[in-house]
C-alpha cells in the first residue's frame, strides 16, 4: 500500500515539475533586442515569436497572411500583455514583396539584432513563383537570401553601434541530405522534367546551409559581429505537411506524435504545452495547429 502511495506521489511530482509553468524560467535580455521573424504565422515561427517576446524582444513578424499574423499576435499579447509585437506583410516567394518589406522596415530606422529566416514550404507539386522560379527554391532559399541581403547593412550598423553580437538564423532541415544527385541543380532549377517535390525541398534546404556557411565566412572576414547559423529543428508537428494529400499530412503528424510520446521527449512536452494554449486560440486555423517546439 505504502509503495503504491509513494509511486503515485513521485509520478504526480514528476508531472508537476515538467508541466508547471513555474518551472519554466525565461530570462529577459538586459537590453531590448529587435528581431525580424519571417514565417511567423504558424508552427515553429509563431512559437519562436512567443518565446522571444517573453524575453522582452521587440518582434517584427513578417507574414504573407496578415490576418493569420494578427491572430498569432493576439495570442501572444493575451499571454504577455506588455509584449512588443508588430506584423508586417512579407511574401517570401515574391521578390517585389520582399523589397517592399525591406524598404518599409529600413525606412523606420529601427535597430536589428536578430533575423530568423524560418518561412518554408515542403513537398509542394511543381509550381513557379510569380518571378518564374521553382517554388521551394524561391521561398525557402532565394527569399531568405534576398531578405538577408536587404537587411544586412542595418544589422551590421546595429551590431557596431550597440556592441551586441547580431544573430542570423536560417531554419533548414535534415532533409538537405535528400536532394538531387547533382546537389543543387543550378542549371535546371525550373525544370519540371525529373521534378520530385521531396528532392526540391531537400535542394532548397541544402542551399540554406551553403548560404549560412558562406555568409558566416564573409562576415568573419569583414570582422563584423554577427553570427550566422543554419539549423534542423527536429521533426515537429506543424502545418509543414499541408501539401501532402492524406488529411493535410495528419498521418505524418500522427506518426511524429506517437514517436515523441514513446520517446517521452522534450518535444512532446512542448507539444502538450502548446496544445493547452490552443484553448485560447482565436480562430480555427490556430486551433488546427497542435504543436511546435525545438
Ligand atoms: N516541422 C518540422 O518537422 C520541420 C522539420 C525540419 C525543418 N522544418 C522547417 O521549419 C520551418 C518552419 O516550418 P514549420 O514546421 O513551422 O511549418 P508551418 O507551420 O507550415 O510554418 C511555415 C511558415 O512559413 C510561412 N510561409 C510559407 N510560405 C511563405 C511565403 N511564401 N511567404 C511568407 N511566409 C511563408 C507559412 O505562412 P502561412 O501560414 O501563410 O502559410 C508559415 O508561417 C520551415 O522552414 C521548415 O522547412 C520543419
Amino acid at each position: 500500500m505504502w509503495q503504491i502511495i509513494s509511486s503515485l506521489l513521485i509520478y504526480y511530482l514528476f508531472r508537476f515539475a515538467i508541466f508547471s509553468k513555474r518551472f519554466v524560467k525565461v530570462t529577459k535580455f538586459s537590453t531590448v533586442r529587435h528581431e525580424v521573424q519571417q514565417g511567423a504565422s504558424s508552427g515553429i515561427g509563431a512559437e519562436t515569436c512567443r518565446v522571444l517576446a517573453l524575453r522582452g524582444v521587440h518582434v517584427i513578424m513578417g507574414v504573407r497572411n496578415a490576418s493569420a499574423g494578427a491572430c498569432v499576435k493576439a495570442v501572444i499579447i493575451k499571454e504577455i500583455p506588455n509584449a512588443k509585437v508588430d506584423v508586417m506583410v512579407l511574401d517570401l516567394s515574391s521578390m517585389s514583396s520582399i523589397r517592399n518589406f525591406a524598404e518599409n522596415f529600413n525606412s523606420q530606422n529601427l535597430p536589428l539584432n536578430i533575423l530568423i529566416n524560418n518561412a518554408g514550404i515542403a513537398f509542394a507539386p511543381f509550381t513557379l513563383s510569380e518571378d518564374g522560379i521553382e517554388l521551394h527554391f524561391a521561398t525557402n532559399h532565394l527569399g531568405h537570401f534576398l531578405l538577408t541581403h536587404l537587411l544586412l547593412e542595418g544589422m551590421k550598423r546595429t551590431a557596431q553601434e550597440t556592441n551586441i553580437e547580431g544573430r542570423i538564423i536560417i531554419v533548414s532541415s535534415d532533409s538537405y541530405k535528400l536532394t538531387y544527385h547533382e546537389g543543387i541543380r543550378f542549371d535546371r532549377i525550373n525544370d519540371e522534367l525529373g521534378y520530385k517535390s521531396i528532392l526540391a525541398y531537400g535542394q532548397s534546404k541544402l542551399a540554406n546551409i551553403l548560404h549560412a556557411q558562406e555568409l558566416s565566412k564573409q562576415l568573419k572576414h569583414e570582422d563584423v559581429k554577427i553570427t550566422v547559423n543554419a539549423l534542423h529543428p527536429g521533426g515537429i508537428v506543424t502545418n509543414i505537411m499541408r501539401y501532402q494529400g492524406f488529411l493535410d499530412g495528419s498521418s505524418h503528424n500522427m506518426l511524429l506524435g506517437i514517436a515523441s510520446a514513446s520517446a517521452g521527449s522534450q518535444r512532446q512536452i512542448l507539444r502538450r504545452q502548446q496544445y493547452n494554449r490552443s484553448k485560447i486560440s482565436c480562430d480555427r486555423r490556430r486551433s488546427r495547429e497542435e504543436a511546435v517546439g525545438f
